[in-house]
């Protein structure tokens, strides 16, 4: 039954490749404006919603990364995202925020609303919210918080959110609706792209230039990047391949809900070594099977829990099993602690793509004044 959804989703994902490459190629046309100062001084902002917690960053125009705030989940968040990971609720419960739209007379952009909506009256309870507002909910606390410590309101912003069969990307953008914040995504940008842009992997350098960045991004190297998220939630640990850091993405993910470092609270004893094998084998199980001759490149460490002396124990020596010695070196203490705050990596990665995107011309080439124009701004 699995079989054919897989295979339709791979021919799908081909297809709709092949057409951005096409339209990538194609010469883009000349600006018709040059960016105004404001715009190309405006800071980029990402947002991370995570499994239990959502955390923000902020990324100025002179190349510095700033960690705005972290905000804790509320039980309902949490068990939100639980939900939305065990089944697919799509048709379940999730109705493209129509119900709280309709209460605040915003208009409905989806076709099949009514079925939707027929369907949400039927199965939802009072007490259970929309997905879309409850995470809604938890972005105007962030939204509040934040204001004081970047001293600007935050308005826009890109963002990352985990692979969970319920959460699409309709829920996230409903949410962000909901909050008042403009969505910058164009599209899902996943965790592992964010945190390898956060450490500077596969970023161009002259990213105002489309044209020039294209040309960057396909001389890059391929990485294979292995994402190890270790949170009071879960163990996630993710392989992708990709040249340009925002084409990374979840090829192979593996996530243990029973991993998460709450799991360590109330155990001991058989019990305590039983968790740290699993994850040992939790860790080791994507790198076992990466392919002969495509070696992983990169490990990134993500995560409230991550920075944990003994799941780093247990998380280096496993590596150090199944990877590459040079990579396997890469995780020892000293270049752990220079990695970027594996809390806020995700949300800083998000922020410097926030941040180029909003600084690029839109899919045009600018003249030759209006790049003189930016030299002197600077
Ligand atoms: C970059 O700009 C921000 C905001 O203006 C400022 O707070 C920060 O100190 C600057 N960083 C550097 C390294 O100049």
């Amino acid at each position: 039954m699995v079989l054919p959804h897989v295979i339709l989703h791979l021919l799908t994902g081909l297809a709709a490749s092949s057409i951005t490459d096409a339209q990538r190629w194609e010469p883009r046309p000349t600006c018709w404006t040059c960016m105004s100062r404001g715009k190309i001084l405006e800071p980029g902002i990402g947002i991370n919603l995570e499994l239990s917690y959502i955390t923000a960053a902020i990324r100025y125009h002179n190349s510095s990364v700033r960690n705005i705030v972290r905000i804790e989940g509320t039980q309902e968040y949490k068990s939100l995202m639980r939900g939305l990971a065990v089944r697919d609720s799509r048709d379940a419960i999730y109705t493209s925020g129509e119900p709280w739209k309709a209460e605040h007379g915003l208009t409905s952009h989806s076709s099949n609303t009514e079925v939707n909506l027929d369907l949400a009256q039927h199965q939802l309870t009072p007490s259970l919210r929309d997905p879309a507002q409850i995470i809604g909910s938890l972005l105007c606390t962030l939204k509040a918080s934040a204001k004081a410590s970047i001293s600007q309101p935050l308005s826009s912003a890109l963002a990352t959110f985990p692979n969970l069969p319920g959460l699409q990307y309709q829920v996230v953008s409903d949410a962000f609706d909901y909050a008042g914040i403009h969505l910058l995504n164009e599209g899902r940008l996943a965790p592992v792209a964010a945190a390898s842009a956060a450490n500077g992997l596969g970023l161009c350098e002259t990213y105002a230039e489309l044209d020039v960045c294209d040309v960057e991004e396909a001389q890059m190297a391929m990485k294979r990047v292995l994402a190890i998220d270790y949170t009071r939630a879960a163990l996630t640990v993710t392989l992708s391949p990709f040249q340009a850091s925002h084409n990374g993405f979840d090829w192979n993910e593996h996530r243990a809900w029973d991993l998460g470092a709450d799991a360590l609270l109330d155990r001991e004893g058989v019990e305590l070594d039983k968790y740290w094998q699993r994850v040992r084998d939790e860790v080791q199980k994507l790198p076992k099977k990466a392919q002969v001759g495509r070696p992983i490149t990169h490990v990134l460490l993500t995560g409230e829990s991550a920075l944990d002396e003994a799941f780093l124990d247990v998380a280096r020596d496993a590596l150090s099993d199944v990877l590459p010695e040079a990579v396997a070196l890469s995780f020892t203490q000293t270049s752990v602690m220079q990695m970027v705050s594996p809390l806020f990596a995700k949300a800083r990665g998000a922020a410097e793509l926030a941040k180029r995107k909003s600084e690029s011309p839109d899919e045009c080439v600018e003249t030759a004044i209006c790049r003189w124009w930016r030299k002197q701004i600077g």
